[in-house]
């Protein structure tokens, strides 16, 4: 049994006792008004009771706890612990829907949730960045009305969401790609999800542009070279005009060579891991191939100079390094005219190593500095490609170095001549020392 039944009876019990004592000492009139009297005091305890009760509910404060014993007390107390259940119901619903926000804010979408008019009832941060919504603002608008894109809105009528659309050009300021997608859910809402497909669009437009460049240098010496062919299988030629011929095929198609070459060493470069960082690279060695190779391609027609100011050597991939150093010596003999001077040198400081190149060729104009990374970018076509560039040499270096950790830097100053800086980072310079006789001039 409850105790709050248990006292209701012994009340009544009490009140009982009381009236069948009076009524044995005095007789059953006097047992009935004592019995009255007793029931009178009680009503008036209880409504007293009642008020207080009525105050204690409308101050709303649950909190504190009453001094009131008996059934009132009782009372008090299982109110008191509904309150504290209801209570810790309603923080672990709290918890749950903050907890749910927090993780939609964490998404990199934008989520918006709209009703069945389309009206906006919520949405996170990331939404309102994309679509250009102010979430108290624009609380139960219309979400045509904020995003007026007319793909959108037609979107939206056609009602038919199985795939995303995409929106370019949204922003105002920094210009941005999205994917939206709508996605019905529950009693007639939708869900409305944003990507930024950005990176997305600028890879594909890369790959476009990769792939019209790569066909548009191979179509020249291709073109070229069988025009030739027709000329050689058409026309009776003298040996002297054959063996031109057979020569000026040779060249297109080292041209050819050469670039698919370079497009190897950069998907390479791409697809492969990072380079060791226990490799030792010996400088001495590769410095002496560069500058064997750099006089082979000048033929005496410039003078070259290599000055090793360094004991130290590098860590990572030789033949990556040999080819970034040599695509930069390369580069200087070819671009600088008969007569020039490149000057080479390895030197290091405070904790960097730096590999350096310098000419007195005709220098960059500073608007071509940071694009001559970018792949076939090259300042005078014809000129590059009468050396027989590709525009793809200055691509693998700044790979090789930013697979190196390292970095590229350019000088130039046009007319004067131009100096290309690859330095190397103390992680990358290995503690062993390479003996300093071995410098070549
Ligand atoms: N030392 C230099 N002096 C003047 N211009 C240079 C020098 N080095 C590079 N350039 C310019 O930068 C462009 C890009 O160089 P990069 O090495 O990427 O291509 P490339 O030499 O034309 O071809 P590749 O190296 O693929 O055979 C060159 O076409 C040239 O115009
Ligand atoms: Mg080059």
């Amino acid at each position: 049994m409850s105790s709050l039944k248990t006292r209701l009876i012994t009340i009544f019990l009490v009140v009982f006792l009381i009236s069948w004592l009076v009524t044995e000492i005095f007789g059953l009139l006097e047992g009935l008004l004592a019995a009255v009297l007793c029931l009178s005091l009680l009503l008036v305890q209880q409504l007293w009771y009642v008020y207080k009760f009525s105050r204690f509910l409308s101050s709303a404060n649950f909190n504190q706890a009453s001094s009131t014993s008996g059934i009132w007390g009782e009372v008090y107390y299982r109110l008191h612990k509904l309150v504290s259940t209801l209570r810790g119901q309603v923080l672990d619903v709290e918890q749950q829907h903050s907890r749910f926000i927090q993780a939609v804010q964490a998404t990199p979408n934008g989520v918006v949730m709209l009703n069945e008019d389309d009206q906006i009832e919520w949405c996170n941060s990331i939404a309102e960045k994309h679509l250009g919504i102010n979430a108290k603002r624009d609380s139960m608008q219309r979400i045509t009305h904020i995003l007026r894109k007319p793909a959108f809105v037609q979107y939206i009528i056609r009602q038919n969401y199985r795939e995303p659309i995409r929106l370019n050009n949204m922003g105002l300021f920094e210009q941005f790609s999205l994917d939206v997608q709508i996605f019905p859910y529950g009693d007639k809402q939708k869900l409305l999800l944003s990507q930024d497909v950005s990176q997305i669009e600028k890879t594909d437009s890369m790959r476009r542009d990769f792939v019209a460049n790569v066909s548009h240098e191979l179509k020249t010496p291709l073109t070229v070279l069988s025009g030739f062919l027709e000329t050689v299988q058409e026309l009776e030629l003298n040996e002297s005009d054959r063996v031109k011929f057979l020569n000026l095929m040779t060249i297109q198609t080292e041209r050819m060579k050469t670039l698919v070459q370079d497009l190897l060493t950069l998907a390479k470069l791409e697809g492969n891991p990072e380079p060791p960082i226990n490799q030792l690279v010996p400088m001495e060695n590769i410095l002496q191939r560069v500058i064997v190779e750099a006089e082979g391609l000048s033929q005496g027609k410039h003078q070259i100079d290599l000055q090793i100011k360094s004991i130290k050597n590098l860590l990572g991939d030789d033949q990556e390094l040999y080819s970034a150093f040599s695509n930069l010596v390369s580069n200087a003999i070819r671009y600088t005219p008969e007569g020039g001077k490149i000057t080479v040198q390895w030197f290091d400081d405070a904790n960097e190593a730096i590999f350096c190149v310098t000419d007195t060729g005709p220098g960059i104009a500073e608007q071509h500095i940071p694009r001559l990374t970018e792949r076939f970018y090259r300042i005078d076509r014809s000129r590059s490609r009468d050396t027989g560039g590709t525009g793809l040499g200055m691509a693998i270096v700044n790979h090789v170095m930013s697979r190196h950790h390292g970095q590229l830097k350019i000088e130039s100053s046009l007319g004067v001549g131009s100096r290309f800086y690859l330095i190397f980072p103390e992680e990358r310079i290995a503690p062993q020392k390479i003996n300093l006789s071995v410098k070549a001039e």
